[in-house]
């Protein structure tokens, strides 16, 4: 049976990410280990922070404290708001671990030693005013291909190039603004990206399943020709470099973070006690379908970078089978910005309301097949129109109705009539939709049937009108019981999405002590059958209200522009 290998693109350290991050890689992530593991499949779901680089220096140096202490203090910090968003990872690491080191010289030596490393010395920028060498982003200026003036040194954000310091237009330094940068001689090494272009392209061929998005930009990297790429920097604060005459230097920090993925599976391994273990994943399996998400400025480290890292070593390191990718979701039309303190951050967000809301209305605005934006109307209206008047009124109104006519009990007598044959059908036509799209990795189509199926229940229910006295009692109970079923199916399908309130629910039909696979049970509506005890809830979700959405929107605006 195959297993499941799943990790989200690792977040940087430098602060509390904000809700784009969250469903532009480990959101989706989740939703789908989840949906997997609900059927029973062998699910390892990996994450970890991206601890190294010039992001994290520039941070602790803001701050004023020892970068390993920074990161150590903000790993803490994000590991327990990834809980707060129920986010299940199987193990969540750190770059900066003592296996990432470790991992980080083996494939960098093994590169070295089959001939993919150049040495060269270079001319590089070096600011006076700050007594050192200005590795990627600690220069910004403007971007030769597309002219943006904020490009940093290692990418420009606003056309996806990548960049190396020298190609900027105007070059100064992120750290003292200085203009008064000099050309000094240093020695960097560089991976011969060029050697495995046509690999490379025989599979990304290979993979015509993967999204246009995906293929798009690997294609496009290809196809503008691959050149060296230098993967050593002039900082203290990384994977040291494991030659001489490079004591000053760590790796790039695009090396290091994605054997972030290998090594999280060894941290995991050696947490259980079986330090081998990690091997049966990453090691030449033949039975791991293996599946990365991430948003699309990732996408050409992991369509080329990476596995032109891991092909180089020669030896068979598990390949991604498919790479997700998520445009960008803008903030009331608008970039998220933590200097601009705009937008909502995951912090604030999970202060505010519970997961689910969150999990459902972002997974709902995914930008999927274009950039999208998280508006607080439509957060409201999600929250509201969805999660409250589709889902929670609907567990609500059945069961009270239920418990006023028949008990607390689900009601037995009565057959199906026409309403619950057509019921049937249409709920097992949706149900193989909503399979579709969770294999298919569609998370807005996803959740667009997941609310068609709840509408279904609460168009049966107020077609059938079981509050009717004039109804006979047989035909209520067919029209209770049948809205029964429907809502344990409501909420087992949507489980992956809001796990809490579909367990809230599946708690009160007396459901969850076994895991089921509704989609291999196959039995719709008929699952409960009478003579079973419920409960009926409190409210499961709470409304938002216009006065709230006014004053969020004002809150989280940022400095006027
Ligand atoms: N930290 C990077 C970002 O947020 C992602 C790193 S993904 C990995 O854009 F491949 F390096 F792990
Ligand atoms: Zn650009």
């Amino acid at each position: 049976m195959t297993r499941y290998l799943i990790t989200s693109a690792l977040p940087y350290i430098n602060g509390v990410k904000h809700l784009g991050n969250l469903v532009g890689s480990m959101l989706p992530a989740d939703v789908y280990a989840r949906y997997l593991r609900g059927r029973g499949r062998n699910v390892f779901y990996l994450c970890a922070t991206d601890e190294h680089g010039t992001p994290a220096e520039l941070a602790a140096a803001e701050e004023g404290v020892p970068v390993s202490e920074y990161c150590k203090r903000q790993y803490d910090i994000q590991k327990a708001i990834y809980q707060r968003f129920d986010l299940s990872f199987d193990y969540f690491g750190r770059t900066s671990s003592a296996h990432n080191h470790r991992t980080t010289q083996y494939i960098y030596k093994s590169l070295r030693d089959r001939g993919y490393i150049d040495r060269r010395k270079i001319k590089q920028l070096y600011s006076p005013s700050d007594g050192r060498f200005l590795p990627d982003r600690y220069v910004m200026g403007t971007c030769p291909k597309c002219g943006d003036e904020q490009a940093r040194g290692d990418q420009c954000d606003a056309c996806l190039s990548l960049l190396e310091p020298t190609d900027l237009i105007k070059p100064r330094s992120a750290v003292s603004g200085s203009f008064d940068l000099k050309m000094r001689e240093t020695e960097h090494l560089y991976l011969k990206l060029s050697a495995f272009e046509p690999l490379l392209r025989e599979w990304v061929n290979k993979h015509s399943n993967w999204p246009l998005l995906t293929r798009s930009v690997a294609l496009k990297w290809l196809n503008e020709g691959l050149r060296a790429r230098c993967i050593t920097r002039d900082l203290q604060w990384g994977v040291p470099v494991p030659e001489e005459n490079m004591a000053n230097k760590v790796f790039y920090v695009w090396f290091d973070a994605p054997i972030g993925y290998i090594s999280a599976a060894q941290e995991w391994a050696e947490s259980i006690g079986e330090p081998e273990a990690w091997r049966s994943w990453w090691e030449s399996p033949t039975d791991v379908h293996y599946t990365q998400f991430m948003a699309k400025d990732n996408l050409p480290f992991h369509t080329v970078f990476f596995p032109a890292m891991l092909m180089g070593t020669g030896e068979s390191w598990k390949q991604p089978d498919m790479i997700k990718a998520f445009n960008w979701l803008t903030y009331e039309g608008d970039k998220f910005s933590t200097r601009g303190n705009r937008g909502v951050f995951l912090d604030k967000a999970i202060d505010l309301f519970p997961a689910d809301y969150w999990r459902w209305m972002l997974l709902a605005a995914a930008p999927e097949s274009s950039d999208s934006s998280f508006t607080w109307s439509e957060f409201q209206n999600k929250v509201n129109k969805d999660l409250n008047d589709r889902l929670g009124n609907q567990v609500f109104r059945v069961l009270k109705l239920c418990a006023k006519q028949f008990g607390t009990i689900v009601p037995e007598g009565g057959v199906f009539g026409s309403e619950e044959v057509e019921l049937e059908a249409k709920t097992g036509k949706l149900i193989a939709q909503i399979e579709q799209h969770y294999e298919k990795l569609e998370f807005r189509y996803l959740t667009q049937k997941i609310a068609e199926l709840w509408s279904l229940g609460n168009n049966y229910f107020d077609r059938c009108v079981p509050w009717k006295k004039e109804l006979k009692s047989e035909r209520r109970a067919v029209v209770l019981r049948t809205s029964i079923n429907l809502l344990r199916l409501c909420a087992l399908v949507a489980e992956p999405i809001i796990p809490e309130s579909s367990h809230v629910i599946q708690a009160c039909l007396g459901e969850g002590k076994d895991a089921v696979d509704v989609w291999k049970e196959q039995k719709w509506i008929r699952a409960i059958s009478s003579g079973r005890q419920f409960n009926v809830p409190e409210s499961l979700f709470r409304k938002v209200s216009d006065r709230e959405v006014a004053e969020f929107t004002m809150r989280f605006a940022g400095l006027s522009k």
